[in-house]
């Protein structure tokens, strides 16, 4: 979703805006802008729709001389995606120029009162709207551009992080942000501004987290300041970014997504180090063993989560209840907000969010914390909105994910639960010391049967020539495997843009059946479990109605290898493990589908990598 980039030093400041825009691009948007604030006071904004080269085409004959500048990736709300109501955008006198994410709710209100007070507006976006108070305040009240702005922001209901260059005051950006991401980086005699730490990675280290209800003050040649909505002056805390270029770059392959898919068997050993500790025999998870109390006497747990997390949520589910012996519900964050929740001290939320950012789960979470409930994260991307609003938490330590389809992300999700599981059995006693070691000694293996499962590479390659034109597909499992169906399902829609429905196998003859004929691919996850031999019975249900089968089975499975039209075997693993090796496969066929059809699977289009707005 809509990204921020700023810089103020001695660079080149078109430059590190525009690779810090490109840095940006994973999260999603379809239009970008800039605003350069020249050493002798002009102010030129820039923007163009569609990609960041297009602007960088827009620019190639404009002037770019400039000390300080913003900059910005839109992904469109209010407002179509266009030149016109990209970012920046300027204040009516041309004076200020500002960049936002997210939205701002009573933008109505405050532009009716502004346009009483003679104010023109352009665009359609409750952005014009924000830049134009500030300019009002500042005018009318004959205050500093920082109070402007703070006065301006305690008008606001809303979403929101922002940054606004001045005209006259070269040497100043203001920031501020609620409820969406942004990051100060500190380096020598410069600062930079970023939505995440991306655009500056290879400047600095040093970063600063702003808050929600604070503004940064960044001015050439003097540290950081930040205050507090209410004009409170609040302490800088810098903290050392954990990224690197190497994990922003592509290593060689030829697509983020493809580069996380094989990556996978070194971000779950990264996941799983120093957590299945005593030689594997037991399971330590600081997060939940320095809460100890909270775990052993909680009554309930509720996973809330979005999209992908969401899927690997249910796969919790499964685990907790499974080790645990403790009732467990899982909910979409968009409808937990608004469904009243009944939540009481005892019961532990848990969100889990790659991003660390999506706005509907931060939500969730603060509702949770409102109504006394204990708050655990399970979160990527270090020092994100949501591991810094619960209470302790698990970071999945997967790197960076790029490809907006997430992949390295899910099995790492999926790795914390069982760690989170296992952690929690051996506090509570509910399952046998041995059966916990069995379970860690096999999770220890994972990495290099992610491996093994990667060789299906070529196969899956050929295979997804078969299938590529296919309008729809319909994704089966049962157990452990549906939530793996689910997942398949979402991967496959959101690349190739073909429709695709993920189901619990069983549920199939209630309705999906009647979609089934020789058109109708039908994905079965069916590895060797304990309903194995009723997923053979659904597998004869989809063959008796002539639909064709791909099937992810257990190596030396003969039964279903005799139904199928193509089984794709993978490796034996218990079954609460089977979710890390099954996936694989069905990333791999979303992807090679997705890529014959000439996707832009990196960025598909409409959707955005980190959701910052409902
Ligand atoms: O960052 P989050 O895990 O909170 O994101 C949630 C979803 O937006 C995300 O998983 C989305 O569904 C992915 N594009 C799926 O591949």
């Amino acid at each position: 979703m809509c990204g921020i980039v700023g810089y103020i030093g001695n660079g080149n400041v078109y430059k590190i805006l525009i690779n810090g825009l490109k840095r940006l691009e994973y999260r999603g948007y379809d239009s970008a802008g800039m605003a350069l604030v020249a050493p002798d006071g002009k102010l030129s904004v820039y923007k163009a729709k569609g990609k960041v080269s297009n602007l960088e085409d827009y620019c190639s004959d404009k002037s770019l001389d400039a000390c300080a500048g913003i900059a910005h990736t839109r992904w469109a709300t209010h407002g179509e995606p266009s030149d016109n109501n990209a970012h920046p955008h300027y204040s009516e006198d041309g004076r200020l120029a500002l960049v936002h994410n997210g939205t701002i709710e009573n933008y109505k209100l405050l532009r009716d009162a502004l346009q009483q007070h003679g104010c023109h507006f352009k665009t359609e976006t409750d952005t014009e709207v924000l830049v134009q108070l500030i300019e009002y305040i500042r005018t009318t009240n004959a205050c500093s551009l920082v109070d402007a702005v703070r006065e301006a922001l305690n008008q606001v209901i809303g979403a929101y992080a922002i940054a606004v260059v001045e005209r006259d005051n070269p040497d100043t950006i203001i920031a501020a942000r609620k409820s969406s991401p942004l990051v100060v980086g500190i380096g020598n005699d410069e600062m930079f501004l970023g939505s995440d730490g991306t655009p500056f990675v290879e400047y600095t280290d040093k970063v600063v987290y702003v808050n929600d209800n604070e503004i940064a003050v960044i001015r050439r040649g003097e540290p950081l300041k930040i205050i507090t909505l209410d004009n409170r002056e609040a302490k800088v805390d810098v903290k050392k970014l954990a990224l690197s270029i190497a994990q922003l770059e592509k290593g060689g392959y030829p697509h983020f997504m493809l580069k996380e898919i094989f990556e996978q068997p070194s971000t779950l050993t990264d996941c799983i180090r120093g957590r299945v500790v005593d030689n594997g025999y037991s399971v330590r998870l600081n997060g939940v063993f320095d809460h100890q109390d909270k775990f052993l006497n909680c009554n309930r747990m509720i996973i809330v989560a979005c999209g992908t997390s969401w899927h690997a949520s249910l796969l919790g589910k499964q685990l907790i209840q499974d080790m645990c012996g403790i009732p467990v519900e899982v909910e979409y964050a968009s409808e937990f907000r608004y469904s009243n929740p009944v939540i009481t001290p005892r019961d532990i939320v848990i969100a889990v969010s790659q991003s660390g950012e999506t706005a509907d789960t931060l939500a969730a979470i603060q509702i949770a914390r409102q109504k006394g409930a204990f708050v655990y994260g399970i979160s990527n991307v270090v020092g994100a909105s949501i591991p810094r609003e619960t209470h302790s938490g698990t970071y999945i330590h997967v790197g960076p994910e790029i490809g907006v389809a997430s992949t390295k992300a899910f099995t790492g999700q999926v790795t914390v639960f069982t760690l989170l599981a296992l952690s929690i059995a051996q506090l509570k006693g509910s399952m046998d010391q041995e059966t916990i070691s069995k379970v860690a000694g096999y999770l220890l293996r994972i990495p290099e049967l992610v491996k093994e499962t990667l060789r299906l590479d070529d196969k899956i390659r050929q295979l997804s020539l078969i299938y590529t034109y296919a309008r729809n597909f319909l994704y089966l499992g049962r157990g452990y495997s549906y939530p793996v169906a689910l997942e398949g399902a979402l991967k496959l829609k959101e690349i190739s843009y073909i429709h695709a429905e993920g189901y619990p196998a069983a549920e199939m003859k209630h309705g999906p059946i009647a979609l089934i004929d020789s058109e109708m691919p039908t994905v079965i996850i069916a590895p060797k479990d304990h309903l194995y031999e009723k997923i053979v019975s659904n597998v004869q249900q989809v063959k008796s109605r002539g639909g064709s089968i791909i099937a992810i089975v257990t190596k030396g499975d003969t039964v279903i290898r005799d139904l199928a039209d193509h089984v794709l075997e993978v490796p034996d693993v218990p079954e609460c493990l089977t979710p890390l090796i099954t996936s694989i496969p069905l990333q791999l066929l979303s992807y090679y589908i997705a890529i014959n059809k000439g996707k832009n699977v990196d960025m598909p289009r409409n959707l955005a990598k980190s959701v910052t707005v409902e």
